[in-house]
């Protein structure tokens, strides 16, 4: 019988304990094999090793359940880990340790769960002989090598329900509403739940915005005798032209905190070119939290069922995928460093355009 470990890295989305139940319903169901869950990402190979037994009573009932069971971290690169040497803080390469950690746990492979930076370095420690299979994670849905990830779909409904209710009060007040949503780099949670939720007007990141014609498409409701608009925009995104500050804060999601969010930066414009009442609203991590929808409890349970098979069969450095109808494998290689963008010209934006949505041009 083998033994696996597992773990869960970067920001958390819904799905992720069903990934871990898949794996270990596979694995010590289908299997006999024994599953170790990391804690905290690779922070539990870089200190401890901190790892528990998977058992089948330690995932009874986790399936609905948002989060993760195993936690996750936020700096846990350990390529470059932050080290404290005297009263400094340096970068350095544990690297070393996590193999020599991952050889005390005596596991035979490893099921990395995560995004473009956990899959990456998953896909070095393969490279250093620590057998990896990938599970691709992001709240985002901007990974390539997969159609779709696990945790969008919710992430989707989230939105769309709360644009249905945002819809409510906004027309009793005849007020824009401007709606913040997550996206840093990628606009797909803003498009899809604008369609699904019937906004005004969608900005993405992968269409800087003339706000000018933001600003006239809300009057032109408004003079159509729709007294209210909803403006979805993605957190990345920013006007056209906006000049460094913006263009930088939309790539690094720095800048835009500091001015307060896109959300209050297009509200703030809006309120200076026209008469009409504007409100923020700022969703958050409410897309990232509670529990998945069904399709993404499908889909997770497919993508640890499918990690599973890929040790069996000793498929290292790969990466499960949904691809059309069916989880595939890819090489991890295949999924990261660019990133999977709307096309500006692409099928759904112009679907949202010929519903008489505004997109920003
Ligand atoms: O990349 C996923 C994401 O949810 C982004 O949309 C968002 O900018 C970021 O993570 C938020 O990160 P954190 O949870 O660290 O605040």
């Amino acid at each position: 019988a083998k033994t696996i470990a597992i773990l869960t890295g970067g920001g958390d989305c819904p799905g992720l304990n069903a990934v871990i139940r898949g794996v270990v319903r596979a694995a010590v169901l289908q299997r006999g094999w024994r599953v170790l869950g990391i804690e905290d990402g690779f922070d539990g190979l870089v200190e401890g090793p901190r790892v528990r037994e998977l058992d089948l009573a330690a995932i009874s009932g986790i399936l609905p359940r948002g989060g993760t069971i195993l936690g996750t971290s936020n700096r846990g690169n350990p390529f470059a880990y932050p080290v404290k040497i005297g009263t400094e803080t340096k970068l350095t390469d544990v690297s070393s340790r996590v193999l020599e950690n991952f050889r005390k746990i005596g596991a035979d492979a490893l099921v990395a769960v995560g995004g473009d930076g956990t899959l990456k370095i998953a896909r070095r420690l393969n490279d250093l002989g620590l057998p990896v299979v990938g599970v691709p994670k992001t709240i985002d849905n901007d990974l390539r090598g997969t159609d779709v990830t696990f945790g969008y779909n919710t992430a989707v409904g989230v939105v769309t329900e709360a644009l249905d209710r945002l819809h409510t009060t906004a027309e009793s007040h005849h007020r824009v509403m401007v709606v913040e949503v997550m996206g840093r780099d990628a606009g797909w949670i803003a498009l899809e739940s604008g369609i699904a939720g019937s906004a005004d007007v969608i900005l993405i990141p992968e269409i800087p915005f003339d706000i000018q014609r933001v600003c006239d498409a809300i009057a032109r409701r408004r003079d159509g005798g729709n007294r209210f608009s909803i403006v979805v925009a993605s957190e990345g995104a920013f006007p056209l032209g906006g000049g460094k500050t913006i263009q930088l804060s939309a790539e690094k999601n720095l800048g835009v905190e500091r001015l307060g969010g896109i959300g209050r930066f297009v509200a703030a414009q809006i309120e200076g070119c026209l008469d009409m009442e504007v409100r923020v609203v700022v969703l958050g991590h409410v897309q990232r939290g509670g529990s998945p929808s069904p399709f993404d409890r499908i889909l997770s349970s497919r993508f640890g069922v499918k990690a599973v098979e890929l040790i069996e069969q000793g498929a290292f450095g790969k990466m499960v995928a949904l691809q059309g109808r069916s989880v595939i494998a890819v090489d991890i290689d295949e999924a990261v460093g660019n990133l999977n963008l709307v096309d500006p010209h692409g099928e759904l934006i112009r679907t949202a355009e010929a519903l008489g949505i505004m997109t920003g041009r």
